[in-house]
Protein backbone atom coordinates (compact mmCIF):
# COMPACT_ATOMS: atom_id res chain seq x y z
CA UNK A 1 0.00 0.00 0.00
CA UNK A 2 1.39 3.68 -0.96
CA UNK A 3 2.30 5.62 1.78
CA UNK A 4 3.41 9.53 1.19
CA UNK A 5 5.70 10.68 3.90
CA UNK A 6 6.11 14.76 4.31
CA UNK A 7 8.75 16.22 6.05
CA UNK A 8 7.52 19.60 7.64
CA UNK A 9 9.03 23.11 7.65
CA UNK A 10 9.82 23.69 4.51
CA UNK A 11 7.79 27.34 2.95
CA UNK A 12 5.79 27.11 -0.37
CA UNK A 13 6.84 29.31 -3.29
CA UNK A 14 6.02 28.74 -6.78
CA UNK A 15 2.76 27.81 -9.03
CA UNK A 16 -0.02 25.13 -8.60
CA UNK A 17 -2.54 24.73 -11.50
CA UNK A 18 -5.56 23.58 -10.64
CA UNK A 19 -7.13 20.50 -12.32
CA UNK A 20 -11.16 19.46 -13.69
CA UNK A 21 -13.46 19.46 -10.67
CA UNK A 22 -13.43 15.38 -9.24
CA UNK A 23 -17.62 15.96 -8.54
CA UNK A 24 -18.18 17.84 -11.75
CA UNK A 25 -16.63 15.23 -13.65
CA UNK A 26 -18.09 11.86 -12.45
CA UNK A 27 -21.48 13.47 -13.10
CA UNK A 28 -20.87 14.51 -16.56
CA UNK A 29 -19.76 10.94 -17.45
CA UNK A 30 -22.96 9.92 -16.20
CA UNK A 31 -24.48 12.36 -18.58
CA UNK A 32 -23.00 10.83 -21.62
CA UNK A 33 -25.05 7.13 -20.90
CA UNK A 34 -28.31 9.90 -22.28
CA UNK A 35 -27.12 9.94 -25.66
CA UNK A 36 -25.87 7.91 -28.71
CA UNK A 37 -23.68 10.02 -29.35
CA UNK A 38 -19.78 11.39 -28.39
CA UNK A 39 -19.09 13.47 -25.31
CA UNK A 40 -15.97 15.17 -25.27
CA UNK A 41 -15.08 16.06 -22.07
CA UNK A 42 -12.15 18.50 -21.87
CA UNK A 43 -9.81 19.75 -18.66
CA UNK A 44 -10.80 15.66 -17.73
CA UNK A 45 -8.81 15.13 -13.82
CA UNK A 46 -7.45 11.70 -14.07
CA UNK A 47 -8.33 10.40 -10.82
CA UNK A 48 -8.86 6.87 -9.32
CA UNK A 49 -12.44 7.65 -9.43
CA UNK A 50 -12.95 8.87 -13.14
CA UNK A 51 -11.27 5.57 -14.23
CA UNK A 52 -13.36 3.64 -11.55
CA UNK A 53 -16.65 5.22 -13.04
CA UNK A 54 -15.18 4.59 -16.34
CA UNK A 55 -15.17 1.08 -15.96
CA UNK A 56 -18.57 0.99 -14.94
CA UNK A 57 -20.18 2.88 -17.99
CA UNK A 58 -17.77 0.49 -20.31
CA UNK A 59 -20.28 -2.35 -18.97
CA UNK A 60 -23.46 -0.51 -19.68
CA UNK A 61 -22.51 -0.12 -23.07
CA UNK A 62 -19.74 2.72 -23.33
CA UNK A 63 -16.77 3.55 -24.72
CA UNK A 64 -14.64 5.47 -23.06
CA UNK A 65 -11.45 6.70 -24.66
CA UNK A 66 -8.59 8.99 -22.83
CA UNK A 67 -6.68 11.19 -24.66
CA UNK A 68 -4.35 14.20 -23.99
CA UNK A 69 -6.35 17.03 -25.83
CA UNK A 70 -4.91 20.34 -27.25
CA UNK A 71 -6.07 21.50 -23.32
CA UNK A 72 -4.91 18.98 -21.91
CA UNK A 73 -6.27 15.70 -20.75
CA UNK A 74 -9.86 14.56 -21.93
CA UNK A 75 -12.31 11.80 -22.17
CA UNK A 76 -14.41 10.63 -25.16
CA UNK A 77 -17.40 8.66 -23.91
CA UNK A 78 -19.73 7.55 -26.69
CA UNK A 79 -22.81 5.11 -25.76
CA UNK A 80 -24.30 3.59 -28.88
CA UNK A 81 -26.74 1.52 -26.90
CA UNK A 82 -27.21 0.64 -23.51
CA UNK A 83 -26.13 -2.84 -23.29
CA UNK A 84 -26.90 -3.71 -20.07
CA UNK A 85 -28.95 -1.54 -17.25
CA UNK A 86 -27.44 -3.66 -14.17
CA UNK A 87 -25.17 -1.56 -11.60
CA UNK A 88 -23.66 -4.43 -9.28
CA UNK A 89 -23.27 -4.03 -5.68
CA UNK A 90 -18.99 -4.51 -5.70
CA UNK A 91 -18.92 -1.20 -8.12
CA UNK A 92 -21.59 0.97 -6.73
CA UNK A 93 -20.11 -0.33 -3.04
CA UNK A 94 -16.76 1.30 -3.83
CA UNK A 95 -17.63 4.65 -5.31
CA UNK A 96 -21.17 6.17 -4.22
CA UNK A 97 -21.50 8.53 -7.25
CA UNK A 98 -21.85 5.12 -9.56
CA UNK A 99 -25.53 5.50 -8.07
CA UNK A 100 -26.04 8.47 -10.09
CA UNK A 101 -26.00 6.27 -13.04
CA UNK A 102 -29.68 5.03 -12.50
CA UNK A 103 -31.24 8.61 -13.64
CA UNK A 104 -29.60 8.61 -16.96
CA UNK A 105 -30.25 4.76 -17.37
CA UNK A 106 -33.79 4.51 -16.74
CA UNK A 107 -34.34 7.72 -18.99
CA UNK A 108 -32.65 6.83 -21.45
CA UNK A 109 -33.77 3.15 -21.65
CA UNK A 110 -36.77 2.56 -19.38
CA UNK A 111 -35.27 0.92 -16.63
CA UNK A 112 -32.09 -0.18 -14.41
CA UNK A 113 -31.21 -2.21 -11.77
CA UNK A 114 -28.50 0.03 -9.68
CA UNK A 115 -26.90 -1.48 -6.05
CA UNK A 116 -28.12 0.39 -3.27
CA UNK A 117 -24.62 2.45 -2.23
CA UNK A 118 -25.06 1.92 2.01
CA UNK A 119 -23.40 3.81 4.03
CA UNK A 120 -19.38 4.68 4.53
CA UNK A 121 -17.08 6.77 6.29
CA UNK A 122 -18.07 9.98 6.54
CA UNK A 123 -22.16 8.93 7.69
CA UNK A 124 -25.18 6.95 6.66
CA UNK A 125 -25.76 9.33 3.36
CA UNK A 126 -29.25 7.32 2.66
CA UNK A 127 -30.44 7.89 -0.99
CA UNK A 128 -34.29 8.32 -0.09
CA UNK A 129 -34.53 11.47 -1.50
CA UNK A 130 -32.83 10.48 -5.10
CA UNK A 131 -35.70 7.73 -5.09
CA UNK A 132 -38.31 10.33 -4.01
CA UNK A 133 -37.59 12.55 -7.33
CA UNK A 134 -37.39 9.38 -9.68
CA UNK A 135 -40.83 8.55 -7.89
CA UNK A 136 -42.20 11.70 -8.54
CA UNK A 137 -40.66 11.54 -12.37
CA UNK A 138 -43.24 8.58 -12.57
CA UNK A 139 -40.79 6.26 -12.61
CA UNK A 140 -41.66 2.67 -10.71
CA UNK A 141 -39.25 1.64 -7.40
CA UNK A 142 -39.29 -1.45 -5.98
CA UNK A 143 -35.98 -2.48 -3.79
CA UNK A 144 -35.20 -5.72 -3.43
CA UNK A 145 -32.26 -7.53 -1.56
CA UNK A 146 -30.04 -4.28 -1.85
CA UNK A 147 -30.92 -3.34 -5.22
CA UNK A 148 -32.99 -0.34 -6.72
CA UNK A 149 -35.15 -1.87 -9.50
CA UNK A 150 -36.60 1.04 -11.42
CA UNK A 151 -38.97 0.95 -14.84
CA UNK A 152 -41.10 3.74 -16.39
CA UNK A 153 -41.47 1.74 -19.41
CA UNK A 154 -43.54 4.59 -21.22
CA UNK A 155 -41.10 7.15 -20.28
CA UNK A 156 -40.80 9.90 -17.37
CA UNK A 157 -43.23 12.60 -16.84
CA UNK A 158 -41.92 16.01 -15.83
CA UNK A 159 -43.05 16.76 -12.31
CA UNK A 160 -42.64 19.48 -9.28
CA UNK A 161 -40.04 18.58 -6.98
CA UNK A 162 -39.38 20.38 -3.50
CA UNK A 163 -36.51 19.02 -1.43
CA UNK A 164 -37.02 19.12 2.11
CA UNK A 165 -33.36 19.87 2.28
CA UNK A 166 -30.14 21.05 -0.19
CA UNK A 167 -28.85 17.36 -1.60
CA UNK A 168 -26.05 17.70 -4.24
CA UNK A 169 -26.65 14.28 -5.30
CA UNK A 170 -30.10 14.02 -5.55
CA UNK A 171 -30.77 17.31 -6.98
CA UNK A 172 -28.16 15.97 -9.87
CA UNK A 173 -29.88 12.70 -10.03
CA UNK A 174 -33.20 14.67 -10.85
CA UNK A 175 -31.49 17.08 -13.66
CA UNK A 176 -30.04 13.93 -15.29
CA UNK A 177 -33.56 12.28 -15.41
CA UNK A 178 -35.51 15.09 -16.24
CA UNK A 179 -33.82 16.08 -19.11
CA UNK A 180 -35.02 13.17 -21.42
CA UNK A 181 -38.64 13.82 -19.51
CA UNK A 182 -41.79 14.68 -21.22
CA UNK A 183 -42.86 18.22 -19.66
CA UNK A 184 -42.25 20.53 -17.54
CA UNK A 185 -39.84 20.33 -14.14
CA UNK A 186 -39.21 22.53 -11.36
CA UNK A 187 -36.36 21.73 -8.94
CA UNK A 188 -37.39 23.64 -5.75
CA UNK A 189 -34.65 24.17 -2.89
CA UNK A 190 -32.26 22.60 -5.11
CA UNK A 191 -28.62 22.32 -4.31
CA UNK A 192 -27.13 25.26 -6.13
CA UNK A 193 -23.07 23.73 -6.20
CA UNK A 194 -21.24 25.24 -8.84
CA UNK A 195 -20.82 21.56 -9.95
CA UNK A 196 -24.83 21.38 -10.76
CA UNK A 197 -24.59 24.73 -12.87
CA UNK A 198 -21.89 22.59 -15.05
CA UNK A 199 -23.86 19.67 -15.14
CA UNK A 200 -26.44 21.53 -16.82
CA UNK A 201 -24.30 23.61 -18.72
CA UNK A 202 -22.86 20.61 -20.39
CA UNK A 203 -26.22 19.03 -20.32
CA UNK A 204 -27.90 22.23 -22.22
CA UNK A 205 -24.95 22.05 -24.97
CA UNK A 206 -26.18 18.49 -25.35
CA UNK A 207 -29.58 19.97 -26.42
CA UNK A 208 -31.28 19.97 -22.81
CA UNK A 209 -33.78 22.77 -21.90
CA UNK A 210 -32.75 23.41 -18.49
CA UNK A 211 -32.37 26.90 -16.75
CA UNK A 212 -31.57 28.32 -13.07
CA UNK A 213 -29.20 25.74 -12.25
CA UNK A 214 -26.67 26.93 -9.24
CA UNK A 215 -29.88 28.92 -7.91
CA UNK A 216 -32.18 27.33 -5.52
CA UNK A 217 -35.11 26.79 -8.34
CA UNK A 218 -33.92 24.72 -11.62
CA UNK A 219 -36.60 24.96 -14.63
CA UNK A 220 -35.91 21.91 -16.96
CA UNK A 221 -38.30 21.65 -20.44
CA UNK A 222 -38.16 17.98 -21.14
CA UNK A 223 -36.67 16.94 -24.92
CA UNK A 224 -36.88 13.83 -27.00
CA UNK A 225 -33.20 13.34 -27.18
CA UNK A 226 -29.75 14.74 -26.55
CA UNK A 227 -27.14 14.99 -29.02
CA UNK A 228 -22.97 14.52 -28.47
CA UNK A 229 -21.22 17.78 -27.79
CA UNK A 230 -17.73 18.88 -25.91
CA UNK A 231 -18.07 20.50 -22.63
CA UNK A 232 -14.96 21.54 -20.92
CA UNK A 233 -15.01 20.62 -16.47
CA UNK A 234 -14.71 23.60 -14.31
CA UNK A 235 -11.77 23.63 -12.14
CA UNK A 236 -12.34 21.38 -8.85
CA UNK A 237 -13.04 24.49 -5.81
CA UNK A 238 -11.48 21.76 -2.99
CA UNK A 239 -8.63 21.18 -4.52
CA UNK A 240 -8.70 24.75 -4.73
CA UNK A 241 -9.40 25.61 -1.55
CA UNK A 242 -7.03 22.63 -0.40
CA UNK A 243 -3.79 24.21 -1.10
CA UNK A 244 -4.29 27.83 -0.37
CA UNK A 245 -4.85 26.30 3.31
CA UNK A 246 -1.81 23.95 2.58
CA UNK A 247 0.14 27.67 1.47
CA UNK A 248 -1.52 29.03 4.50
CA UNK A 249 -0.35 26.39 6.96
CA UNK A 250 3.13 25.84 5.31
CA UNK A 251 4.06 29.92 4.90
CA UNK A 252 5.39 31.57 1.70
CA UNK A 253 3.94 32.12 -1.35
CA UNK A 254 1.60 30.41 -3.64
CA UNK A 255 -0.44 31.28 -6.91
CA UNK A 256 -2.75 29.10 -7.87
CA UNK A 257 -3.94 29.16 -11.76
CA UNK A 258 -6.56 27.70 -14.20
CA UNK A 259 -9.54 27.99 -11.19
CA UNK A 260 -12.24 30.26 -10.24
CA UNK A 261 -11.68 32.13 -6.46
CA UNK A 262 -15.81 32.99 -5.98
CA UNK A 263 -15.78 29.34 -5.92
CA UNK A 264 -14.49 29.39 -2.70
CA UNK A 265 -15.07 32.97 -1.27
CA UNK A 266 -16.30 32.07 2.15
CA UNK A 267 -12.78 29.69 2.62
CA UNK A 268 -11.13 33.32 1.24
CA UNK A 269 -12.75 35.31 3.98
CA UNK A 270 -12.33 32.74 6.75
CA UNK A 271 -8.57 32.88 5.53
CA UNK A 272 -8.17 36.52 5.69
CA UNK A 273 -9.96 36.62 8.80
CA UNK A 274 -7.34 34.40 10.31
CA UNK A 275 -4.56 36.32 9.17
CA UNK A 276 -3.72 34.68 5.59
CA UNK A 277 -2.96 37.33 2.84
CA UNK A 278 -5.10 36.59 -0.21
CA UNK A 279 -4.93 38.30 -3.59
CA UNK A 280 -7.49 37.17 -6.54
CA UNK A 281 -6.71 37.03 -10.11
CA UNK A 282 -8.52 36.27 -13.24
CA UNK A 283 -7.13 32.96 -13.43
CA UNK A 284 -7.29 32.08 -9.78
CA UNK A 285 -5.36 33.45 -6.72
CA UNK A 286 -2.50 33.69 -4.98
CA UNK A 287 -2.24 32.79 -0.76
CA UNK A 288 0.84 34.23 1.03
CA UNK A 289 1.66 33.96 4.46
CA UNK A 290 5.10 35.47 6.16
CA UNK A 291 5.36 34.13 9.69
CA UNK A 292 3.20 35.05 12.71
CA UNK A 293 0.41 33.28 14.06
CA UNK A 294 -2.55 32.37 12.76
CA UNK A 295 -5.68 33.58 14.85
CA UNK A 296 -8.23 31.23 15.51
CA UNK A 297 -11.92 31.12 13.76
CA UNK A 298 -15.03 29.74 13.93
CA UNK A 299 -16.39 27.57 10.93
CA UNK A 300 -20.03 26.42 10.15
CA UNK A 301 -20.27 24.06 7.54
CA UNK A 302 -23.35 24.94 4.91
CA UNK A 303 -24.34 24.16 1.73
CA UNK A 304 -22.74 26.24 -1.59
CA UNK A 305 -22.01 28.85 -0.90
CA UNK A 306 -21.27 28.29 2.52
CA UNK A 307 -18.08 26.52 4.02
CA UNK A 308 -18.05 23.74 1.81
CA UNK A 309 -17.86 20.13 4.28
CA UNK A 310 -15.21 18.85 2.00
CA UNK A 311 -12.56 22.03 2.90
CA UNK A 312 -13.53 21.00 6.92
CA UNK A 313 -10.68 18.89 7.59
CA UNK A 314 -8.12 21.15 5.89
CA UNK A 315 -9.10 24.13 7.51
CA UNK A 316 -8.83 22.43 10.78
CA UNK A 317 -5.89 20.88 10.26
CA UNK A 318 -4.65 24.67 9.59
CA UNK A 319 -6.27 26.05 12.91
CA UNK A 320 -4.04 23.31 15.16
CA UNK A 321 -1.63 25.57 15.18
CA UNK A 322 -3.55 28.86 15.47
CA UNK A 323 -3.75 31.49 18.52
CA UNK A 324 -6.74 30.53 20.56
CA UNK A 325 -9.54 28.49 20.44
CA UNK A 326 -11.40 27.55 16.62
CA UNK A 327 -14.94 26.30 16.98
CA UNK A 328 -15.92 23.83 14.18
CA UNK A 329 -19.80 23.12 13.35
CA UNK A 330 -20.06 20.24 10.98
CA UNK A 331 -23.61 20.56 9.59
CA UNK A 332 -23.86 18.33 6.54
CA UNK A 333 -22.38 14.83 7.68
CA UNK A 334 -22.74 13.04 10.82
CA UNK A 335 -19.18 11.93 11.24
CA UNK A 336 -17.17 14.15 9.61
CA UNK A 337 -14.39 14.42 12.41
CA UNK A 338 -12.30 11.21 11.86
CA UNK A 339 -9.32 13.16 11.69
CA UNK A 340 -9.54 14.46 14.78
CA UNK A 341 -7.77 11.53 16.33
CA UNK A 342 -5.00 11.36 13.59
CA UNK A 343 -4.44 15.26 14.14
CA UNK A 344 -4.12 14.74 17.96
CA UNK A 345 -1.29 11.93 16.96
CA UNK A 346 0.78 14.95 15.94
CA UNK A 347 0.00 16.91 19.24
CA UNK A 348 -3.18 18.95 18.04
CA UNK A 349 -5.64 19.91 21.02
CA UNK A 350 -8.86 18.99 19.32
CA UNK A 351 -12.09 18.33 21.47
CA UNK A 352 -15.52 16.51 19.91
CA UNK A 353 -19.23 16.79 21.17
CA UNK A 354 -21.46 15.63 18.68
CA UNK A 355 -21.32 17.64 15.62
CA UNK A 356 -18.80 20.21 17.22
CA UNK A 357 -15.23 20.57 17.56
CA UNK A 358 -12.96 22.86 19.74
CA UNK A 359 -9.29 23.47 18.34
CA UNK A 360 -7.08 25.27 21.32
CA UNK A 361 -4.06 26.24 18.99
CA UNK A 362 -0.84 24.38 19.77
CA UNK A 363 2.82 25.98 19.44
CA UNK A 364 3.91 23.13 17.00
CA UNK A 365 3.07 20.04 15.69
CA UNK A 366 5.06 16.90 15.55
CA UNK A 367 5.69 13.95 13.07
CA UNK A 368 4.13 11.15 13.29
CA UNK A 369 2.67 7.94 11.84
CA UNK A 370 -1.23 8.63 10.68
CA UNK A 371 -3.99 6.83 8.75
CA UNK A 372 -7.11 8.50 7.56
CA UNK A 373 -10.82 6.94 6.12
CA UNK A 374 -11.87 9.27 3.68
CA UNK A 375 -10.25 11.70 1.29
CA UNK A 376 -10.83 15.12 2.71
CA UNK A 377 -9.26 13.59 6.12
CA UNK A 378 -6.59 12.36 4.65
CA UNK A 379 -5.36 15.38 2.83
CA UNK A 380 -5.80 17.19 6.13
CA UNK A 381 -3.08 15.34 7.22
CA UNK A 382 -0.62 16.40 4.55
CA UNK A 383 -1.54 19.60 5.25
CA UNK A 384 -0.68 19.27 9.05
CA UNK A 385 2.73 17.28 7.86
CA UNK A 386 3.95 20.29 6.15
CA UNK A 387 3.90 22.37 9.27
CA UNK A 388 4.91 19.29 11.48
CA UNK A 389 8.54 19.07 12.99
CA UNK A 390 10.51 16.30 11.44
CA UNK A 391 8.71 13.08 9.44
CA UNK A 392 5.20 12.56 8.91
CA UNK A 393 4.01 9.12 7.66
CA UNK A 394 0.34 9.37 5.93
CA UNK A 395 -1.18 5.84 5.35
CA UNK A 396 -3.65 4.41 3.03
CA UNK A 397 -2.86 6.80 0.55
CA UNK A 398 -5.21 5.54 -1.85
CA UNK A 399 -7.90 7.54 -0.82
CA UNK A 400 -5.53 11.02 -1.42
CA UNK A 401 -5.43 9.49 -4.83
CA UNK A 402 -9.09 8.86 -5.56
CA UNK A 403 -9.65 12.93 -5.56
CA UNK A 404 -6.23 14.86 -5.85
CA UNK A 405 -4.50 14.46 -9.19
CA UNK A 406 -0.65 14.54 -8.90
CA UNK A 407 -0.35 15.86 -4.89
CA UNK A 408 3.41 15.07 -4.31
CA UNK A 409 4.42 16.46 -7.76
CA UNK A 410 1.95 20.21 -7.13
CA UNK A 411 3.06 20.47 -3.81
CA UNK A 412 6.68 19.00 -4.03
CA UNK A 413 7.12 21.89 -6.95
CA UNK A 414 6.57 24.38 -5.01
CA UNK A 415 8.96 23.01 -2.52
CA UNK A 416 7.72 21.21 -0.08
CA UNK A 417 9.47 17.51 1.43
CA UNK A 418 6.75 15.25 0.31
CA UNK A 419 7.70 11.94 -1.09
CA UNK A 420 5.72 8.58 -1.86
CA UNK A 421 7.00 5.21 -0.67
CA UNK A 422 5.64 2.76 -3.40
CA UNK A 423 3.43 -0.48 -1.89
CA UNK A 424 0.49 -2.91 -3.17
CA UNK A 425 -2.54 -0.93 -4.22
CA UNK A 426 -5.53 -2.21 -2.83
CA UNK A 427 -9.49 -1.44 -4.17
CA UNK A 428 -10.77 1.74 -3.58
CA UNK A 429 -13.12 2.51 -1.05
CA UNK A 430 -16.19 4.23 -0.71
CA UNK A 431 -15.90 7.79 -0.02
C1 LIG B 1 -21.65 15.38 -2.60
O1 LIG B 1 -22.07 14.24 -1.89
C2 LIG B 1 -20.15 15.25 -2.79
N1 LIG B 1 -19.86 14.01 -3.51
C3 LIG B 1 -19.46 15.21 -1.43
O2 LIG B 1 -18.05 15.18 -1.63
C4 LIG B 1 -19.82 16.49 -0.67
O3 LIG B 1 -19.26 16.42 0.63
C5 LIG B 1 -21.33 16.63 -0.57
O4 LIG B 1 -21.93 16.58 -1.90
C6 LIG B 1 -21.78 17.92 0.10
O5 LIG B 1 -21.27 19.01 -0.60
C7 LIG B 1 -19.96 13.99 -4.83
O6 LIG B 1 -20.31 14.97 -5.48
C8 LIG B 1 -19.56 12.72 -5.49
P1 LIG B 1 -25.57 15.42 -0.44
P2 LIG B 1 -23.63 13.86 -1.84
O7 LIG B 1 -26.60 14.61 -1.14
O8 LIG B 1 -24.25 14.20 -3.13
C9 LIG B 1 -28.17 13.61 3.20
C10 LIG B 1 -15.87 14.31 -1.48
O9 LIG B 1 -15.03 14.22 -0.53
N2 LIG B 1 -28.99 12.93 2.18
O10 LIG B 1 -25.56 16.89 -0.65
O11 LIG B 1 -23.73 12.47 -1.34
C11 LIG B 1 -26.74 13.09 3.25
O12 LIG B 1 -26.67 11.91 4.03
C12 LIG B 1 -17.32 13.99 -1.25
O13 LIG B 1 -15.55 14.63 -2.63
C13 LIG B 1 -30.15 12.27 2.59
O14 LIG B 1 -30.50 12.22 3.77
O15 LIG B 1 -24.11 14.87 -0.72
C14 LIG B 1 -26.00 14.26 3.83
O16 LIG B 1 -26.12 14.25 5.24
C15 LIG B 1 -17.61 13.48 0.12
N3 LIG B 1 -30.90 11.65 1.63
C16 LIG B 1 -26.74 15.46 3.25
O17 LIG B 1 -28.01 14.96 2.80
C17 LIG B 1 -30.56 11.66 0.31
O18 LIG B 1 -31.30 11.07 -0.52
C18 LIG B 1 -26.06 16.13 2.06
O19 LIG B 1 -25.70 15.13 1.12
C19 LIG B 1 -29.40 12.35 -0.09
C20 LIG B 1 -28.62 12.97 0.87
Amino acid sequence: MDRIAITGGARLEGVIPISGAKNSAIKLMAASLLTEEPLRLTNMPRLADTRFLGKLLKRLGAEVVEADGPDGPETVLTTKEIVSGFAPYDLVRQMRASFNVLGPLLARSGQAKVSLPGGCSIGARPVDLHLKSLEALGARIDLHEGYVYAQAPRGLKGAEITFPFNSVGATEHALLAAVLAEGDTVLHNAAAEPEMADLADCLNAMGAKVSGAGTRTIHIRGVSRLGGATHAVIPDRIETGTYAVAAAMAGGEVRLTRTRSDFIQTLIDKLVEAGVEVVTHDDGLTVKRNGGRLRAVEITTDPYPGFATDLQAQFMALMTLAEGESVFRETIFENRFMHVPELGRLGADITVHGGEARVRGVEALEGAQVMATDLRASVSLVIAGLAARGETMVNRVYHLDRGFERLEEKLGACGAQIRRLKGDTPEAEVE
